[in-house]
């Protein structure tokens, strides 16, 4: 009670695209009185009946929902056990004193005394404990918690307790990463650990010779889980070997850098041909994502993620560039978790993710991938995008100052028409517009001179 059920409820079911039922109100149409009228009247003895064959029934609704829960249906124990069998269930926490201010006052039954509503609170503490899946303080939380993604500073400590199940665990890293973060990740995942598996550092580790090698190096049976640890190069390949390896184990990235630190659930690995050409969608069973482990990233390497910061935070809206380092994490892996969500097989709105990207791309690649570092390349993207949405660029210049980059004019023209994104020979680019982003087409000439902006004369 007074948790702000009905309204993160409703929040989180937008971000997540899924309907939200509200089982209060629909009990109180169905039984065509208040709850607080049906109380006085009937009692709470069978207001509890009928509130039972509600939630049941929609807990057993064939497409999923989220559903906000009176706060003591728990103490019905079938109700219970339907939330243990086929529920993702989030305790939504409020302290007793802001739970009173809210609740006070109202028509609430339970609520017209204070002790009682603290001692009412205090006992059905324990059921809540009991059933919740995921402690959550906001509507982050929850998509975050939906979506199997574990954020929380010194959680490289706690790996061991948040890898799921007892079976065996093999860790992957790059030396690097492994002499910094390794015997921590080693110490926590305790005897389950059983192998311990390097990949190259950076990009070299997205080879299809580092895959093989650890599809004949693993010894995990279809109950083992591969654990990452790096950065996303790392994530990437150890997260392709775990689609693969016995036709799939899970797996549980342990992202140490900021870019990584947004989960997506595509894995992959690069052809001579070009980047991320082999892979798979393999969501993990479990994202261990620790804030603190970015204290020893390299200054150039935050930098790179901060471009996809601002990225984010322009999709979403909201400035996240401007938060400390934990609580930027938070937020940004709930805006691409929920957009994943929605989204999960990359086949639509997820395209906006490659906000700035089209230019990116284009860059690099004229670049031949040397010198012009993916950061720096989203930071100018971004501009180009900005620019062609008809909007202000001031932050892109202000947290990110992306420098022109010297390269040949023809051949990032030439890369940018090869985007994947190109229909019919019309060029689609990801745009902001007032109410977010859209996938609108530019005409040539546009694009063309939005890209030659960002090369260096
Ligand atoms: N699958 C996805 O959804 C997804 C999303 C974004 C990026 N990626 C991929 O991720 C790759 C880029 O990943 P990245 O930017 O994380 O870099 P990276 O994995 O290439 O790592 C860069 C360097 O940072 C070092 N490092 C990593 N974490 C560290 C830490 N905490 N302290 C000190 N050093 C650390 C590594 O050893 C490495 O040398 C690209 O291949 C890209 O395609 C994948
Ligand atoms: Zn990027």
């Amino acid at each position: 009670m007074g948790a702000g059920k009905s309204t993160v409820g409703p929040e989180v079911a937008e971000r997540v695209g899924r309907p939200f039922i509200d089982l209060d109100r629909d009990l109180e149409q169905d039984l065509g009185t208040t709850i607080p009228e049906f109380f006085e009247q009937r009692g709470e003895a069978e207001f509890r009946l009928q509130e039972e064959r509600h939630a049941i029934a929609a807990l057993r609704l064939p497409d999923p929902a989220v559903i906000a829960l009176g706060g003591g249906a728990v103490q019905t124990s079938s109700i219970r056990g339907e939330l243990r069998d086929r529920a993702f269930t989030v305790l939504l926490e409020v302290d007793p004193d802001t739970a009173w201010q809210r609740s006070a006052g109202g028509d609430r039954p339970l609520a017209r005394d204070e002790s009682e509503f603290r001692t009412l609170y205090e006992r059905r503490r324990e059921l809540y404990d009991e059933i919740a899946d995921a402690h959550v303080y906001d509507a982050d939380d929850i998509v975050l918690a939906a979506a199997g993604v574990h954020v929380h500073a010194g959680a490289l400590e706690l790996l061991g307790s948040l890898v799921p199940g007892q079976g065996e665990a093999a860790l992957v890293c790059d030396p690097h990463v492994g002499g910094i973060h390794g015997a921590a990740a080693q110490v926590a995942l305790g005897s389950r650990l059983v192998s311990v598996h390097e990949v190259p550092q950076g990009e070299a580790g997205k080879a299809a010779t580092v895959a093989e090698r650890l599809w004949s190096e693993l010894r995990l049976d279809r109950g083992g889980t591969i654990v990452a640890v790096g950065g996303g190069s790392t994530t990437d390949v150890a997260g392709f070997v775990a689609a693969t390896y016995l036709r799939g184990v899970t797996w549980v990235p342990v992202p140490t850098t900021l870019v990584g630190q947004a989960v997506g659930g595509k894995t992959a690995i690069d052809l001579p041909q070009g980047k991320n050409l082999v892979g798979a969608f393999h969501w993990p069973v479990r994202a261990v994502v620790d804030p603190a482990t970015l204290e020893t990233l390299a200054k150039d390497q935050y930098a790179e993620g901060m471009a996809e910061v601002v990225k984010t935070g322009l999709l979403a809206g909201e400035p996240y560039w401007e938060l400390p380092g934990p609580e930027l994490v938070r937020r940004c892996a709930a805006f691409k978790a929920a957009v994943c969500l929605r989204d999960p097989y990359d086949e639509g709105e997820r395209v906006m993710l490659n906000l700035g990207h089209t230019f990116a791309h284009a860059l690099e690649a004229a670049a031949e991938y040397e010198g012009v570092t993916h950061g720096r390349a989203v930071g100018l993207g971004l501009l180009a995008a900005l620019r062609l949405s008809g909007r202000e660029t001031g932050v892109v210049h202000d947290v990110l100052a992306p420098k022109p980059v010297r390269v040949d004019r023809e051949r990032a023209w030439t890369a940018l028409q090869r985007d994947k994104k190109a229909r019919a020979g019309e060029l689609r680019l990801v745009l902001l517009a007032e109410d977010g982003p859209v996938l609108e087409p530019r005409p040539e000439a546009d694009v063309r001179a939005a890209l030659d902006e960002l090369i260096a004369k």
